[in-house]
């Protein structure tokens, strides 16, 4: 029962400003999608278009499964995430941080510890469980923002610049969590990124949104 999203014709413009021109696109594959595109070029806009945060002027990115369209309700949001570079992390441990989604989706107990404890480890941040979450380095607050994701296991995560402004250690160790994450073959990950290196390193689903539009790299 695989979870498809399924861009039709997205258009959206800010004031004057056309961002988006008609996009549509499947994503009907499991694994990594990566967008490229300049600075303002409309990746981030599109990210929070498919995963349900933001509404188009024009068109929809629907979801299906099995060729029926879901309804966007909230069962369906639960099944999809956007993770935003340097998110907010609570003023709280980074077990807490991650055990916070959890309960929100209605997730207690020794359920959602064992589950946030497997996100944790997942991400390397075994040794640091117990530590504020705001004084992580910022390489660190990724890979945290990562595990939060992680720990409600979306079908379709969203990754808007996971390894902006961290060093090459980092970036190494987000990009095998990456990896990792799309190699759960339920799951399609759908990302972007200004490293080209980096997006080849990770996919042969490469596409550049340019001039408002989605075009294979
Ligand atoms: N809520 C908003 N109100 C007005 N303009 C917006 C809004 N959101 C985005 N924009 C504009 O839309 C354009 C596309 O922005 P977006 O953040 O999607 O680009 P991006 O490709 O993610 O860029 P970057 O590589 O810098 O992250 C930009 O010109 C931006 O200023
Ligand atoms: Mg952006």
């Amino acid at each position: 029962m695989s979870l498809v999203l399924r861009a039709s014709h997205i258009a959206k413009q800010y004031g004057r400003t056309p961002v988006l021109n008609n996009i549509s696109m499947s994503f009907e594959e499991k694994g990594i999608y990566v967008l490229m595109g300049d600075n303002g070029s409309g990746k981030s806009t599109f990210l929070r278009i498919c995963a349900l945060l933001e509404d188009p002027d024009g068109g929809s990115a629907n979801y299906e499964v099995n060729g029926t369209l879901l309804p966007r309700d909230i069962n369906l949001r639960r099944r999809i995430s956007l993770v935003l570079p340097g998110v907010g992390a609570f003023n709280t441990s980074v077990h807490q941080n991650v055990l916070y989604g959890l309960k929100l989706r209605g997730i207690k107990g020794n359920d959602a510890s064992r589950k946030a404890a497997r996100a944790i480890d997942f991400v390397g941040l075994d040794h640091k469980k117990e530590q504020n979450a705001l004084t992580l380095s910022s390489g660190e607050t990724q890979r945290l923002g990562l595990a939060r994701a992680l720990a409600i296991e979306p079908e379709v995560l969203f990754l808007d610049e996971p390894a902006a402004f961290v060093d090459a250690r980092n970036r190494e160790i987000i990009e095998e969590i990456i990896r990792n994450l799309a190699g759960d073959s339920r799951r399609t990950v759908i990302m972007t990124t200004h490293n080209r290196r980096q997006a080849q390193r990770l996919s042969n689903r490469l596409f550049f949104l340019e001039n408002g539009n989605l075009r294979p790299a």
